[in-house]
């Protein structure tokens, strides 16, 4: 549906299509469903993804400029690799993955912080008229609609559990034998000072509106996570779906497909949000003006910099001490733990 409409409710901006077929897997009610072809369709999607479209053709039109980028390849591929993960299925070490695919639907369930910021009128904020901007939906249905996509909302599941559904499908509830809670404590979730938000530093000028930096900031770094995510679908659907290594036919990597179709139109409202921001003049709390291309730039460097730093070091240790915890449970696990070294990508070996 394309539309010169750069308007829209609340309402609106959380509104699913008409779907044919509600998406159920594993016995949970998923968010979704499918069109009259038995297409894939995301949820509150109608009016979100062409106000997006909408949005940055009207920031393109009023700045010239091109819509803020970070590509894929930023980050180095998942650990462990497909190989590895290979390698412990058919060792009789599944607990590492089952850790992992919990840890990704733990993450995503702390991607609905989202709906925790208020931003209250942006205007005063900037210089240049932000009605009808992505900026001006912020806090009326985008954050909100990006929060229901990654908790759930209502009775239907978001990612989180769908996440959990592809982990208990693929695996056979495994959760009866494995204790979570204990899995997710060993990679540091629960402790104070874990998850996104979690760096408050100020980094922008003194007269810059705190919430502002707090709703900037968090953004760049959800849109991070977001990118890096497609490294985990392409990861998962992969080993998800061979039919010979895991249970469920195939569904669980179905389940992850879906999930990876939803997070398009959270990668595309973050960067048309903070494009717009960059492209126009901040006001501090004095009248000072400044080029929002210099506050997006630090905000953008130091989130850059911590993601392919000190992020990926903690999550890469994690994961590690995850895979060699579970080796040594089982018989052979020096060896096992040995091959599975052994199958180390090139740069994360050397990392
Ligand atoms: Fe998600
Ligand atoms: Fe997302």
């Amino acid at each position: 549906m394309a539309t010169d409409q750069v308007s829209f409710t609340e309402g609106e901006l959380l509104l699913d299509h008409e779907m044919a077929e509600p998406l159920i897997t594993g016995g949970v009610r998923c968010h979704g469903g499918f069109d009259d072809d038995g297409t894939y369709v995301s949820p509150r999607t109608k009016f979100r993804v062409p106000a997006i479209h909408a949005w940055q053709a009207q920031n393109a039109e009023t700045f010239g400029t091109e819509t803020v980028h970070v590509p894929l390849d930023t980050w180095p591929g998942h650990v462990p690799n497909v190989a590895q993960a290979r390698h412990l299925i058919t060792a009789g070490v599944p607990e590492p993955l089952i850790a992992t695919l919990t840890r990704i639907g733990t993450v995503e369930g702390f991607g609905a912080n989202i709906r925790l910021l208020q931003p209250g009128d942006m205007q005063p904020h900037f210089d240049e008229d932000i009605r009808g901007t992505a900026i001006d939906h912020l806090g009326k249905g985008l954050f909100e609609a990006h929060g229901r996509d990654e908790a759930g909302w209502e009775e239907e599941a978001g990612h989180m559990d769908m996440w959990f559904a592809a982990r208990d499908v693929a695996f056979e509830f495994p959760t009866a034998k494995v204790d979570i809670d204990a899995m997710l404590a060993r990679m540091g979730f629960g402790q104070p000072g874990s998850g996104p938000g979690a760096d408050l530093a100020r980094a922008l000028p003194d007269d810059i509106d705190p919430n502002l930096e707090l709703i900037a900031n968090l953004m760049i770094r959800v849109l991070f996570i977001e990118v890096q995510a497609f490294h985990t679908f392409a990861w998962a659907e992969e080993w998800l779906s061979d039919t010979d290594l895991v249970a469920g036919d195939g569904r669980a990597a179905d389940l992850v497909s879906f999930i990876r179709a939803d997070e398009t139109p959270h990668v595309d409202y973050l960067k048309t949000a903070l494009t717009e921001m960059r492209d126009r003049t901040w006001i501090g709390s004095g009248g000072t003006k400044h080029r929002g291309a210099d506050m997006i730039g630090t905000l953008w460097q130091r989130g850059l910099d911590q993601s392919l730093g000190e992020g990926r070091v903690q999550t890469r240790k994690a994961v590690l001490a995850e895979v060699e915890h579970w080796c040594m449970e089982h018989e052979g696990g020096a060896n096992i733990l040995a091959e599975f070294h052994s199958l180390a990508t090139r740069e994360d070996a050397a990392a």
